[in-house]
């Protein structure tokens, strides 16, 4: 018997690169893309990995060590002292798309995990699937901050402070939000590194910035709960200017960002690591079709709308 399991994408509402300095950030899961992953016995000797997606139809055992995908494998097959290693094949598709800030790597390595978990009888509460993801998450993005596997995890919205429990937050009035990919993929690792640099060099000036990044997810957060989702929209502009400033936007997000304001977007920010990957604008539900197509026509390669509430 095969045993499954699924884990939604995720966006960044205000706060990407300052959480890595311990500011606050606001997330929410996307379920509209996910990754999905099957794991059952196999007849052949090996554990055999078919991820169409990526075009990938192999045993473990060719795979370099620090392939993610074996990574979150052999892992697991360790912190549970699996000995021999079962044979098994496991099938690993996902909708969300790669190195595009909507957290696909997290999302993989979360369904991936709770699939192996179920299959292999080992439980695991959604803290060690958490904790387990975000070791996984530093093995191969550098420093990051726990937020992508944590709201993917929890797939709820998530106040995320750096290395402090997990915290959901309420949402007083449903609002829509329009995400648009430019279809550009970057490595969050880039970013977060070109960051740290500026970071080094000018400790100072970049603590300030993240200060301000910082004090506006907190506002978010407030007039989310109190359902003034409208003054999201100005925060969205603000926090846009200072990811500008820290050098992680691309003229192809500015493209999609003044697009969306222009055909009437209450505010919009890029989303998740920047220089490629997805932007979110703020919208009142009945312009929502025609923000998106506004954000199509300069250059989207795709786009979503979903509701937080
Ligand atoms: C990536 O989704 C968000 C960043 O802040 C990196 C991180 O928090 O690990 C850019």
């Amino acid at each position: 018997m095969s045993h499954t399991a699924s884990a939604p994408g995720k966006i960044i509402l205000f706060g990407e690169h300052a959480v890595v300095y311990g500011r606050p950030a606001l997330a929410i899961p996307v379920t509209q893309v996910h990754a999905d992953v099957q794991v059952s016995g196999s007849s052949r000797a090996g554990i055999w990995i078919q991820a169409p997606d990526v075009n990938l139809h192999t045993e473990l055992n060719t795979l370099p060590s620090d392939h993610p995908l074996a990574s979150v494998i052999h892992n697991f097959l360790f912190l549970f002292r699996v000995s021999p290693f079962p044979n098994l094949e496991i099938r690993i598709s996902s909708t969300i798309p790669v190195a595009s800030g909507l957290g696909s790597g997290a999302a993989v390595t979360v369904a991936l995990t709770r699939a192996l978990s179920s299959f292999l009888s080992r439980p695991m509460a959604d803290e060690e699937v958490n904790a387990f993801a975000y070791e996984i998450e530093k093995l191969h993005h550098g420093t990051p901050s726990g937020i992508d596997n944590t709201v993917v995890t929890y797939a709820k919205p998530v106040y995320f402070i750096k290395g402090q429990p997990i915290e959901t937050f309420k949402v007083g009035a449903a609002f829509t939000i329009v995400i648009g990919d430019t279809g550009i993929s970057a490595p969050t690792k880039e970013s977060v590194g070109d960051v740290r640099k500026l970071w080094e060099a000018d400790n100072g000036k970049w603590e300030s910035v993240f200060d301000r990044v910082g004090k506006i997810a907190e506002e978010a957060r407030k007039n989310i709960e109190s359902g003034k989702w409208e003054l999201l929209g100005e925060l969205m502009d603000q926090n846009h200017l200072l990811l500008q400033e820290m050098t992680v936007s691309s003229p192809e997000l500015d493209r999609l960002v003044s697009a969306a304001r222009s055909a009437g977007a209450l505010g919009a920010k890029l989303s998740g690591g920047g220089r490629g990957g997805n932007m979110i604008a703020l919208v009142n539900v009945n312009l929502a079709e025609s923000v998106a197509k506004s954000i199509r026509e300069a250059g989207a390669q795709r786009v979503i709308i979903t509701q937080v509430s």
